[in-house]
């Protein structure tokens, strides 16, 4: 079987961190790169990770142009956070017959339900599978949820709270929970949408109640700066609660600041029986994502066309081996 052939779709923070791992991996190949920030296109990828080395592989900012020149199996899409944006992206991927991981968060479980039945025609339509995934949302604050109540006979309420030293995180984190601002310019900027905060809470609470047969009321996020001595914003502390039949029923508690002391990912359900489990410390988010992504490749490449979601796909496991190992068709 030939190697797995895989275009980048951004090579940001993490994009460049996922070349960066695929680079080290066997059965697969990097056969293309997708980017429109002016500093990259027309590199080579090998100079835009700065390995010091060419790879034959230079940055377009056009699409078409290079899904006319290479056939590929998968596309790793890591551009944005929002689905309205990310659609078109991935759409035009699709078009040209080709499977997509993505980070996007909003994907991870489309609220946008017009948009995702769209893109999930067009997947069937094209054989291929979409899919949005990384640490969180994607993995933490809902499959390893779900994956908990698994082992219950009743399930009454969950809790998670994830703390993150945001001062170990990449820049483009630190920039979407407001490091280093003021807290009235962070709160104009979160008011206006100049920055995101963590994206996917609703999305992560939507996914659980769905894999648990439940029809939420409605669900609440609350984000508040957290303030440094110095008086900047040191990050964020956000709140999503999912109310259902009148009750607090999943909470994720996502704090995410520079000088939090104890990192950790702490889930408990209250049911039949109870579980609590804390991950200490909490699971580096970046390195995670790169994983995730990279290990959710053949599940994607085996799965059957359309938009899937994790809890649709067979349990996360890490692709270790030779890339092809995986794949079944
Ligand atoms: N689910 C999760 O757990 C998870 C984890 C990590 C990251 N993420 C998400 O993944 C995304 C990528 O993260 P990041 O830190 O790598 O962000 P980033 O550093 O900003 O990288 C995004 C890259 O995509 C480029 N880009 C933007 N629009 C594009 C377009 N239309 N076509 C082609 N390239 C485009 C950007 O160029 P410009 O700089 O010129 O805009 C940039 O080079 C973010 O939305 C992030 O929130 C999710």
């Amino acid at each position: 079987m030939e190697k797995l052939r895989l275009v980048l779709y951004g090579v940001g923070a993490i994009g460049s961190r996922i070349a960066e791992f695929l680079l080290e991996k066997e059965g697969v190949e990097i056969v293309g790169t997708i980017d429109v920030a002016r500093e990259k296109v027309g590199k080579d990828l090998g100079d835009v990770l700065a390995l010091g080395r060419r790879l034959g592989v230079a940055v377009s900012d056009d699409p078409d142009a290079v899904f006319s020149k290479v056939k590929a199996d998968v596309v790793v899409h890591t551009t944005t956070s929002f689905l309205k944006q990310a659609y078109p992206q991935i759409a035009k991927v699709v078009e040209h017959g080709v499977n997509v991981v993505s980070t996007c968060e909003e994907l991870s479980y489309p609220l946008d339900l017009e948009l995702a039945k769209k893109l999930n025609a067009l997947a069937e339509k094209h054989g291929v599978t979409v899919l949005g995934t990384g640490i969180n949302p994607g993995f933490l604050m809902d499959t390893l949820i779900i994956a908990f109540t698994g082992v219950c006979q009743k399930v009454e309420a969950i809790k998670m709270v994830r703390v993150i030293n945001a001062a170990k995180r990449r820049a483009s984190f630190q920039k979407k929970i407001g490091v280093g601002l003021t807290v009235d310019e962070f709160n104009k900027k979160i008011e206006k949408k100049v920055i995101t905060a963590h994206v996917g809470l609703e999305q992560s609470i939507s996914m659980t109640a769905s894999a648990l047969g439940w029809k939420l009321d409605k669900i609440e996020v609350e984000t508040k700066a957290v303030e440094a001595k110095s008086g900047q914003v040191a990050g964020l502390k956000q709140l999503a609660r999912g109310i259902r039949r009148g009750k607090e029923t999943i909470t994720l508690n996502l704090q995410a600041y520079v000088g939090a002391e104890e990192e950790y990912d702490a889930i408990t359900i209250e049911g039949v029986p109870s579980i609590h489990g804390k991950i200490s410390p909490g699971v580096h988010g970046d390195l995670a994502t790169v994983a995730i992504v990279v290990n959710s490749i053949p599940k994607v490449i085996n799965a059957e066309p359309g938009l899937v979601t994790m809890k649709d796909l067979p349990v996360p496991s890490a692709a270790l081996e030779d890339m092809r190992t995986y794949v079944k068709k």
